[in-house]
């Protein structure tokens, strides 16, 4: 890992778009980079959380949103979340690298986001993440399955060779 904090890009601003038509109580947003997303989410969640493993180094942060430097959601007991979302290290490489981009071979590294995610949402709350299409969507499915959650995809976007989707997940058969 660099060190550096993940500096938005167009992936940051796909899940940004897609996250405008959430708002509530509290949210978390796993792997925050340098805070972008937070900020905005201010606007629209009262508690307003983000972890990484990172520092971000944002000079507008304003104390708006909270930073925890923590792995995942591991500073988060209990389901208290109306909105987890995360932009992972999406990239499918291995062993892992550069901890920002690299996800792993498996993709274990998402995977382990979204289990964190599940862990930590309420049981009527929303996860939105965002992957690549070198992620499997069924594997992601079956994780998300498990928790008593149901998957859909709500957004896509080419970005030169690679296609990125964001995916919600809510309680299966929920009517939201
Ligand atoms: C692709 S970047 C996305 C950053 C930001 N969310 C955005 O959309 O611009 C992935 C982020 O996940 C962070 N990360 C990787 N592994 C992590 C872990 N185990 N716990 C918390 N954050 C992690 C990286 O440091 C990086 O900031």
């Amino acid at each position: 890992m660099s060190g550096a904090p993940y500096l938005a890009s167009d992936d940051s601003a796909l899940l940004r778009r897609a996250l405008e038509r959430y708002s509530g109580e509290r949210c978390l947003e796993i792997g925050a980079g340098n805070g972008g997303n937070l900020v905005d989410l201010s606007g629209r969640f009262r508690l307003v959380v983000g972890t990484d493993l990172v520092k971000p180094s944002m000079d507008d942060w304003k104390g708006e949103a909270n930073f925890v430097l923590a792995d995942l959601a591991s500073s988060t007991r209990g389901s208290a979340f109306d909105l987890v979302a995360f932009n992972p290290p999406y990239v499918a490489a291995g062993p892992v690298g550069d901890a920002a981009v690299e996800g792993g071979p498996g993709l274990e590294v998402p995977k382990a986001f979204l289990e964190e995610a599940l862990r930590v949402v309420r049981k009527d709350g929303v996860v939105v993440f965002l992957l690549s299409d070198a992620a499997k969507p069924d594997e992601f499915e079956r994780i998300c399955a498990r928790h008593g959650f149901g998957l859909q995809r709500i957004g896509s976007q080419r970005l030169f060779f690679e296609e990125l989707s964001v995916y919600e997940a809510v309680k299966a058969q929920s009517s939201r």
